[in-house]
């Protein structure tokens, strides 16, 4: 049975929900907002830039339903009241200071993925700033420079706590452009859980070493196949994310007819000029904005569906209701464009950057494993089964560092050429930069801009940047197991 989505009672969720927003210097405004679409919750109040926007982020441990009964309750550990939350809103110019409340009993960090923020507000234990200790707060302060659908988790223990749900939408809001009669958040998520609703093990070597362990229970928000309402006959934009630590999705809008079907007009939040959603995979991390046209008829639906496995999977539902708003023909119109750094590409120093496996990856071949009764029980931090340049991170949290990947001289442009030696999919995520995706060897890309990029088996793809902010920035794949088992690095900017 799939759930039902009232906007009235996510709305109430989320105000009942650790998120607290406050008047900060300047006359500042609540920007926390809804979930759902916008013309059925709150509306976003208008501020000046200059804003500060206050939140509190408890992260710790609390009981929430993913699977219907019998099944239990499971011990998320999330930073509001449900998962997916919060979600914070702000305008473009606005700034954030969000204070990060530490509820669980490991020390942890808040990284806001895809922010071109400055190095100390970054969010890596070790690195960029001292963990936050089992009750201690850290108070993170920034203005996005960007608009775009960003989200914020841990930078350790990523595998379990990302894996019970810590992670939160960051939205900055464009000036200008288009008008959408609702604006949704999508986080499409697995669980790892038993039929009792406990978590089972979020890793294992076999994973580790391959594609990953994946999860047992889809879900959009949390739910399992939602309904979710949207206005009849309204232009829906919908913030689709990958929250999942493994898996790599390809989503599709079946059903939706009005001028072509569904429209991508961002790529992790960088506006990209509307072109249909049919074939854009979606690696953990990564996030589209699409737009489409809801149906004119209440109560009908359209289907949103990950079609990146042979047997495509039914994610949720967006249901028409109320009266058909009179909006015109449908056609996708492009976002407010971004201003990012342009690399000099011409003048860029090539950086090779080659993503393989370790000899002892390549040693847990399937016969291997069958003999090794005692495999998953090897304490994952000091196995490595991936590198970046043959280098492998030293363990799973941040306190021995290792040397940087490269150092780039400020200002100067970077070509990275972004090598796969291995069998498997990497989305590959840099911290504190956009990248410009410029081309593969083995597809046509789309020029575009990204923070994380789906890197193919064998693939070699290019991608470039201008080294304008400084500091040590982390560079791994974000399939968080092969993260945590060596692939993953930093670049410093001095
Ligand atoms: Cu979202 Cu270092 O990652
Ligand atoms: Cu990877």
């Amino acid at each position: 049975m799939p759930h039902r989505l009232a906007a009235s009672l996510s709305r109430r969720a989320l105000l009942g929900s650790g998120l607290r927003t406050g008047l900060g210097v300047g006359g500042a405004t609540l920007a926390a907002s809804a979930l759902w679409p916008r013309g059925l919750a709150a509306s976003v109040s208008a501020a000046a830039p200059g804003d500060v926007v206050a939140v509190e982020l408890v992260a710790k441990q609390r009981m929430q339903r993913i699977l219907p009964e019998p099944a239990a309750p499971s011990p998320l550990v999330t930073y509001a009241e449900r998962f997916p939350g919060p979600v914070i809103r702000l305008r473009k110019g606005q700034r954030l200071r969000a204070t990060l409340v530490n509820g669980l009993d490991e020390h942890t960090s808040i990284h806001w993925h895809g922010i071109r923020l400055p190095n100390a507000e970054d969010g890596v234990p070790f690195l960029t700033q001292p963990p936050t200790k089992p009750g201690e707060r850290h108070v993170y302060e920034f203005t996005p420079p960007d608009s775009g659908s960003f989200f914020f988790h841990p930078h350790c223990n990523t595998v379990e706590l990302l894996g019970r749900g810590l992670a939160g939408a960051l939205i900055v809001e464009e000036e200008g452009g288009p008008r959408f009669d609702a604006d949704l958040v999508c986080m499409v998520k697995d669980w790892q859980l038993n039929p009792d609703g406990t978590f089972g093990t979020f890793t294992n070597d076999r994973g580790a070493s391959r594609a990953g362990t994946f999860g047992t229970v889809s879900t959009v928000n949390g739910l399992i196949e939602p309904v979710i309402d949207v206005p009849a006959n309204g232009d829906i934009r919908a913030r689709l994310y990958n929250v999942d630590s493994t898996r790599v999705i390809d989503l599709r809008v079946e059903g939706a007819e009005a001028g072509g079907g569904a429209w991508i007009i961002a790529v992790d939040g960088n506006p990209l000029p509307p072109r249909p959603l049919d074939g854009w995979p979606m690696g953990p991390a990564m996030r589209l904005d699409v737009v489409f046209r809801a149906p004119k008829d209440p109560g009908k639906t359209l289907r949103l569906t990950n079609v990146y496995a042979a047997q495509p999977k039914p994610l949720a539902q967006f249901r028409a209701v109320g009266t058909a708003l009179p909006n015109k023909r449908f056609a996708p119109r492009p976002l407010p464009a971004a201003d990012l750094p342009v690399p000099d590409v011409k003048n860029a120093t090539v950086v090779p950057m080659a993503f393989s496996a370790t000899a002892v990856a390549q040693l847990f071949d399937d016969a291997l494993l069958a003999t090794l009764p005692f495999a998953d029980s090897l304490c994952l931090s000091n196995k490595t089964f991936w590198a970046i340049n043959q280098k492998s991170w030293p363990e799973g949290g941040h306190e021995r560092l290792p040397p940087p990947i490269t150092t780039l001289e400020r200002g100067r442009s970077y070509v990275f050429e972004l090598a796969n030696l291995t069998p498997h999919l990497h989305p590959i995520h840099i911290h504190g930069y956009t990248f410009s995706v410029l081309s593969s060897d083995l597809r046509k890309v789309t020029p575009h801009h990204a923070d994380t990029v789906l890197l193919e088996p064998k693939e070699r793809l290019r991608v470039a940047i201008k080294a304008d902010n400084p500091g040590d920035w982390m560079f791994h794949c974000h399939i968080i197991e092969h993260q945590d088992t060596g692939m993953m690095g930093y670049i410093r900017v001095a």
